[in-house]
């Protein structure tokens, strides 16, 4: 039985993968406004990573004949102080989405929906890899400071992050 409360609970996850998309998309304007083109790119791409994870779970929701409630996105911050700041925001943002992904496991557990445990072992295996992500920018930024060549050198090596399908799990 897919309950209501599970399924209420997974489009509130639906919103808060979409607001992340847009987050990071506003990241990537606030990127190409300080001239990072390289940074810019990689959080675009991260921007696509959250839409992917929105969008696999809509289609897990029809997939098991649930109904999908699309609401409204909040609107992201539009500037920050520094990229390292940015990048710091990113980590917090995607704790704040692992504690909201291990909430969901816990109901699917508490509610016995063994697909769902199924589904959300990808998401916080992904987790791992997001939180991971957004720190080792941080660690490097942290030893380049916020100008300079390093940074330069940083931002070409951003702008190597291949496009979603060439680094997407197999869903
Ligand atoms: Fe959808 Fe960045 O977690």
């Amino acid at each position: 039985m897919f309950s209501e409360k599970l399924q209420n609970a997974i489009n509130e996850q639906i919103n808060a993968e979409f607001y992340s998309a847009y987050l990071y998309l506003a990241m990537a304007a606030y990127l190409e406004d300080i001239n990072l083109p390289g940074f810019a790119h990689w959080m675009r791409i991260q921007y696509e990573e959250e839409l992917f994870h929105a969008l696999k779970f809509f289609d897990y929701l029809v997939d098991r004949g649930g109904r999908v409630v699309l609401k409204g996105i909040d609107a992201p911050p539009t500037a920050w102080d520094s990229v390292q700041h940015v990048f710091e925001n990113a980590l917090e943002h995607e704790q704040y989405v692992t504690s909201l992904i291990n909430q969901l496991y816990q109901l699917a557990k508490e509610e016995g929906d063994y697909p769902t445990e199924v589904l959300l072992q990808w998401f916080i295996t992904e987790q791992v890899e997001e939180e991971k992500n957004a720190d080792d920018a941080i660690q490097q930024l942290r030893m380049i400071g916020d100008f300079g060549p390093g940074l330069l050198a940083m931002d070409r090596e951003m702008a190597a992050r291949p496009p979603m399908s060439a680094e997407a799990p197999a869903a």
